[in-house]
């Protein structure tokens, strides 16, 4: 079954059971700032699923346009896309679980109005319950009740089996359906071999079914919605691959005449360079046609980044300047047809924006390459050329060199604490001023620091931090303005950790058995043989907090009176600065 059959059966049997078709909305969130893209079906739903009344009704079905780039590392293999699409029908306060699981196990399995996938090769997951939720045992039943067995229905923790688009909106547990791809069938599995067989990729997630009926406020579960929704969401290029046999996306014809004619321009390269810029070249392609274009902040950067990161592995492969525009008017005519945006910007997207971009990043590279050549020291390609590390590294193999990764590493590390220590004048070997209200700043900073990282998850990086009597300041790596709910979330935090009256100690440890305490510090950074490790808490294994630091601080947590933000705002592409101040 082709791609376009695929997206024709999906709407079509939604279609005549009472859903109406609508279009994918733009990657462009619409009244939403707190998101750079459309990274879900839901999201051009959320006032609906709030309750507002859609003009289309309360059953509909779409195929929605998606771009996730948080595993941009992992493109390439088999699986993982920044763009794809995703297919999704919708309860608005209409159906819930009943038809829901029976029209996804019909249109699954049926050979007559479905996709008749082997029922002994389907897997099911639902979730297991918590504070907020009961366990699934509804919809364990009407999984039962449709014909799977018990036995292959898993119940799952949150982390698995509870969707939820950001830390305030519409949630709800969701039960996931799951396909054996091996060659001779796995058979039963127990939930453990379950476990081990997605990590395997020998199984594969086609299908989710997210039950809304919850309203989360600031990474809270606040109370119901007023009505029960239904959001489904399935990948069409991953549905594509184990409807057509294969193990990988790009062999699918969402890809092939893509990778056709990668392969035609460049018989010997890489097929992992081929799937990045593929990927990627899509993306950039969707992405141009919904109005963004190249810049050194938010949108702009991320499209900016994945044409330079084609560009990068384009080089791999011997590309010209003008192959990225034949590709992008071959990826044009496979998507046109459904898109009309792209065909209307066709010009501006494969003849002015792109090769423009593709161009300017060329430059850089070709300038880069002449000092590699010259014998410039990686750090100097780096810093003063915007040349990447990882050619350096390849450019370096190819002669036979080895690039100095420590001196490197070093350098960098340098260079970091000099552009910190000039930016902040004085934190990293300890506090300059050492005034009581200055201590417990200290200590609130690193309060924040992990209750940033809780709200927005780990990949949060400090950047810098500046104390005075009066305030703290902290700079953090994080892509765009925070929320007032975010905001609210941080504050309570560290709010909860001070009423806590929690201890603040510090241990001293060998470099290594510092860095497997999970305690957070400067990546790339110099530190001695031993370092000074400050954690908040009653032991370093319980500890809330845990950093490298030079100290000092207060002793309890109880002194610090109550944490307010009080002001958050961007310093430069992609960094954030907070500015809190406590008051007794
Ligand atoms: N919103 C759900 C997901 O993206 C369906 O997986």
């Amino acid at each position: 079954m082709t791609v376009a059959e695929v997206r024709e059966k999906y709407l079509k049997f939604f279609k005549q059971r009472g859903h109406t078709i609508i279009p994918s909305a733009s990657l462009v969130p619409e009244n939403d700032a707190s998101v750079l893209f459309t990274t879900a079906g839901m999201q051009p739903f959320v006032p609906y699923l709030l309750g507002e009344p859609h003009p289309a009704g309360r059953r509909l079905v779409n195929i929605q346009k998606c771009i996730r780039t948080g595993d941009i590392d992992e493109v390439g293999d088999n699986t993982h896309l920044t763009f794809f699409e995703m297919m999704g029908n919708w309860s608005l306060g209409d159906y819930f679980k009943n038809e829901a699981i029976a029209w996804s196990y019909e249109l699954l399995t049926s050979k007559k109005e479905g996709f008749g996938l082997d029922p002994k090769r389907l897997y099911i997951t639902v979730f297991e319950g918590n504070e907020n939720a009961p366990r699934d045992e509804e919809s364990a039943k009407i999984w039962e009740k449709v014909g799977v067995p018990s036995n292959r229905i898993y119940f799952m923790p949150a982390s698995k089996n509870w969707w939820e688009a950001g830390p305030s909106g519409p949630c709800g547990p969701d039960t996931e359906m799951y396909y054996d791809l091996t060659e001779n069938g796995l058979g039963d599995l127990t939930q453990t071999q379950f476990l081990e067989a997605d990590v395997k990729q020998q199984i594969v997630e086609i299908w989710n079914n997210v039950f809304m009926e919850y309203l989360k406020k600031g990474g809270t579960v606040v109370g119901k919605l007023p009505q029960k929704n239904v959001d489904t969401g399935a990948g069409l290029e991953r549905f594509c691959a184990v409807l057509q046999g294969k193990k990988s996306v790009f062999e699918t014809d969402a890809f092939t005449p893509i990778m056709r004619k990668l392969n035609e321009l460049s018989p010997n390269g890489e097929p992992r360079a081929k799937r990045i810029i593929a990927d990627h070249l899509r993306a950039a392609v969707f992405l141009i046609a919904d109005g963004i274009t190249p810049s050194n902040t938010d949108r702009g950067y991320v499209l900016r980044r994945l044409i330079r990161r084609a560009v990068r592995f384009g080089k791999q492969l011997g590309l010209k300047t003008s192959d990225y525009s034949t590709l992008a008017e071959l990826i044009s005519t496979l998507h046109g047809g459904i898109y009309s945006q792209i065909l209307e910007n066709l010009r501006m997207i494969a003849k002015e924006v792109l090769p423009d971009e593709v161009r300017a990043f060329e430059l850089t590279l070709e300038r880069g390459m002449k000092e590699f050549e010259k014998g410039t020291e990686p750090f100097i390609l780096f810093t003063s050329y915007g040349f990447p590390i990882e050619l350096t590294r390849e450019l370096a193999a190819e002669k036979g060199r080895i690039l100095d990764e420590a001196k490197f590493a070093d350098e960098m590390a340098k260079h970091q604490t000099l552009s910190r220590a000039g930016a902040e004048k004085k934190f990293k070997g300890g506090l300059a001023d050492t005034s009581e209200m200055s201590l417990r700043y200290h200590t609130a900073t690193h309060l924040l620091h992990q209750a940033l990282r809780d709200v927005l998850g780990s990949e949060v990086r400090q950047k810098g931090s500046n104390i005075t009597p009066e305030r703290l300041r902290f700079d953090f790596a994080f892509p765009r303005k925070m929320t007032e709910e975010e905001k609210k979330r941080v504050e309570d935090i560290v709010n909860e950790k001070i009423r806590a009256k929690l201890p603040m100690q510090r241990v001293v440890l060998p470099l290594e058995e510092a860095k497997k305490t999970g305690a957070l510090h400067f990546f790339g950074e110099k530190y001695g043989d031993e370092v000074s490790i400050y954690y908040i808490g009653d032991s370093l294994e319980t500890a809330y907090s845990k950093e490298f630091c030079g100290g000092p601080h207060v002793s309890n947590t109880e002194t610090l009176g109550t944490f307010k933000i009080a002001k958050e705002e961007a310093v430069s592409a992609g960094v954030r600065r907070i500015k809190a101040v406590l008051n007794n």
